[in-house]
């Protein structure tokens, strides 16, 4: 496996962070004091122009674009590259003015009024032809300046709209898909029922919430629009940049799980991958290592869409943000060990929203590198130099993979279609909390975990986990069989295969596809528990876990039983089955249980399918990057306390020492061992 360098002009681990020098352009000493401080902080990148189009176009076809020129020509005379948004975020008063069409519908028919951001119809062409003209514009300004290092296409899209345009091309969309035949919708959709039946695509409308969105398959089929919709329009973009700059990569920053965006349909249009992190750190309602426990998880999500490079953290907030419902401070050191979270999980970058606090408007209480006092002696700055100066030093770092053994099943498809389903407990289906929980219950081992997309090759994986795999797309049940078959071990749960990709059911018994052989098992009930009903398994070996919320009754068809439910009219039923199946085991778990249940679960697969695992104090991380031979473990502490970590072995490249035995770590320390 070869390292793949994003950014060989960049020689550590890029540091960088939104930067907005049009807010400021009256007070020439602070773009001045910003230059000498980036550099003092380490940073080597600087994202501009996320939200600029008003000081690019003030005035409809009146451009401005020296500020930019100068600004770029300084941070590279200063060793700094220049991430440059394309600026279609947030849209001018004039454009809105003149061509109210570019503004959003709601899901009532209610045409937004001006204002706020990432609010554009992404199918308006004068909305289209706008940004082309000032995305070319900007190209001829600066698109050859040899600080420019990347493109940032917009900023963070999300969203729907229902206006006309978005309707027709709905229309048109689902025309294609299915072959121009209406009845092919009818019968995939299930029409017959509520005599809902259309004659013509023409009479299809989205789900608005004052019409049609009692149908499940129109109301999977409008989020599957919106992805490729948003997708068409980000290829527009991506077009002109391409053609124009096709040595200059192109990515778009996302958001974590984003519920509306399908975000590996639109991976395949980028070049690199990246996320803005910003979680809830010390939070009240779980550990701190529980949070950071997620934020691995999103990072992982993130890699996984390109397992091929790094990918990149192009948002985090230095000291705290100003829209969670408690913006609370990142204690002294967190700060140091997200950013290293990322890196260990394979970003090539820390960056941040953003590099200096706005005097006003909506995130002047944001947080940022520099804040209103505007000097470099705050505890924040000194974190973050202390960040940059270790980014420095992880340059054999750069371009190195993560290698995973190990892939947990997500899918947004089937998010949408657990969460639009009417059954179950409607509070507690919890499917991304589910697939996180996973998650951690398996990096507890010191493994790292790909997740990847239910239809993504198995080839190279010895452990596939699939929570809550509701819908069982195209090919999935058939790929799952010759991945057991050839010797893997899959662990799937309750509310397997129950649909296929349209919501419709499977006949002949859950889970569906062909997957009853597989797992040994039909699904015959659903149970879904109260808060304060109880029941538990017990295990062959004795052990007992706890079952919260969700569980079926196995009819058992060649599996072995290896615990029963303890109570109720199930009492004494299989509750969890193993079946070999080839060379590999496929193990149906049918409940929902405690956490130290499952990793014993867990564990056994591991074990059987031979991955290495470690044994970590609770709260202690475990990463692994590698390339061209050689590995970098991280240890990161997500504890506020001192952890002990055995067995250790290698240089410490973040303080030089020699480590071998046992590792000790500071709170919120983190080690990173060549
Ligand atoms: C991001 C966004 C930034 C800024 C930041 C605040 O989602 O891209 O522009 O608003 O949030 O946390």
């Amino acid at each position: 496996m070869e390292r793949r360098i994003l950014f060989p002009q960049i020689s550590g681990i890029m540091h960088g962070g939104d930067y907005n020098p049009e807010q400021w352009l009256d007070r020439p000493d602070i773009l001045e004091e910003d230059i000498r401080l980036m550099k003092e902080a380490g940073m080597t990148s600087a994202t501009l122009g996320v939200f600029s189009w008003t000081t690019y176009e003030p005035r409809e076809g009146e451009f401005h674009f020296d500020w930019l020129k100068e600004i770029m020509d300084k941070l590279y005379a200063n060793g700094i590259y220049t991430v440059l948004a394309t600026p279609s975020g947030a849209r001018p008063a004039w454009l809105d003015e003149k061509y109210p069409e570019a503004m959003r519908v709601d899901d009532y028919g209610v045409r937004y009024h001006h204002g706020v951001r990432h609010n554009h119809c992404m199918s308006a062409p004068i909305y289209r032809e706008k940004v082309s003209i000032i995305v070319n514009k900007l190209i001829d300004a600066v698109g050859d300046h040899p600080g420019l290092l990347m493109w940032h296409i917009s900023n963070e899209f999300g969203g729907e709209c229902y206006c006309e345009h978005c309707v027709k091309r709905f229309r048109n969309y689902l025309a294609e898909k299915f072959d121009h035949d209406i009845a092919k919708l009818n019968k995939a959709w299930w029409t017959t029922f509520w005599s809902h039946d259309y004659n013509d695509f023409s009479q299809i409308e989205p789900p608005y919430s004052n019409g049609e969105f009692s149908n499940m398959g129109l109301n999977l089929e409008w989020k599957r629009f919106t992805t490729w919709s948003m997708t068409d329009y980000m290829k527009s973009e991506i077009a002109i940049l391409k053609e124009r700059t096709p040595q200059i990569p192109v990515t778009t920053n996302y958001m974590k799980l984003f519920y509306g965006l399908d975000y590996r349909v639109m991976s395949r249009e980028l070049d690199v991958v990246s996320w803005d992190s910003y979680p809830a750190f010390h939070n009240d309602w779980e550990s701190f290592a529980d949070t950071m426990g997620e934020n691995s998880f999103d990072h992982a999500v993130m890699r996984s869409m390109k397992k091929d490079r790094p990918f990149m953290l192009m948002e985090s907030a230095p000291g705290l943000v100003n829209w969670h419902g408690c913006n609370k401070m990142k204690r002294p050191g967190v700060h140091r060990l997200a950013s290293l979270q990322a890196v260990a999980l394979g970003s090539d970058t820390v960056q941040y929203f953003q590099w200096r606090k706005g005097r006003g408007s909506f995130e002047q209480y944001h947080g940022a590198v520099l804040d209103h006092l505007g000097t470099g002696d705050t505890r924040i700055f000194r974190e973050v130099a202390q960040v940059g100066a270790d980014l420095e030093k992880l340059s054999d770092i750069r371009g190195t993979l993560v290698k995973s053994k190990v892939a947990l099943l997500f899918d947004w498809d089937n998010m949408w279609a657990i969460d639009a389903m009417r059954g179950m407990s409607q509070e507690t289906k919890e499917y991304p909390k589910t697939c996180i929980q996973m998650y951690k219950n398996l990096i507890r081992f010191g493994v790292d975990v790909d997740i990847i997309p239910s239809d993504d090759s198995l080839d190279d994986y010895e452990v596939v986990v699939a929570p809550m795999l509701y819908m069982i797309r195209p090919g999935v049940g058939e790929s799952l069989k010759r991945f057991v078959e050839r010797g893997g071990q899959l662990l799937a749960t309750y509310l397997t295969g129950y649909v296929d990709e349209n919501q419709l059911n499977f006949l002949g018994g859950f889970p569906g596809d062909g997957l009853t052989e597989l797992f040994g098992v039909v699904s015959e009930e659903l149970d879904s528990l109260y808060p304060t009903d109880h029941n538990q398994v017990r295990f062959t070996d004795g052990t007992v876990g706890e079952v919260r919320e969700y569980a079926e009754m196995l009819r058992v068809n060649g599996a072995e039983v290896l615990g029963t439910y303890t109570e109720d009219y199930y009492g004494g039923m299989p509750a969890v089955t193993s079946k070999t199946y080839g060379k590999g085991r496929a193990c149906y778990v049918a409940a929902r249980l405690d956490d130290a249940a499952m990793q014993r679960l867990l564990e056994e697969c591991l074990k059987a399918a031979g991955v290495t695992t470690y044994e970590l104090p609770c709260g202690v991380e475990r990463h692994t990057r590698e390339a061209d031979g050689k590995q970098y473990v991280f240890y990161l502490n997500c504890t506020d306390e001192i952890q002990q970590v055995k067995d250790v072995k290698g240089t410490n490249l973040l303080n030089g020492e020699q480590v071998d035995g046992m590792l000790a770590l500071s709170p919120y320390d983190v080690a990173i061992l060549a």
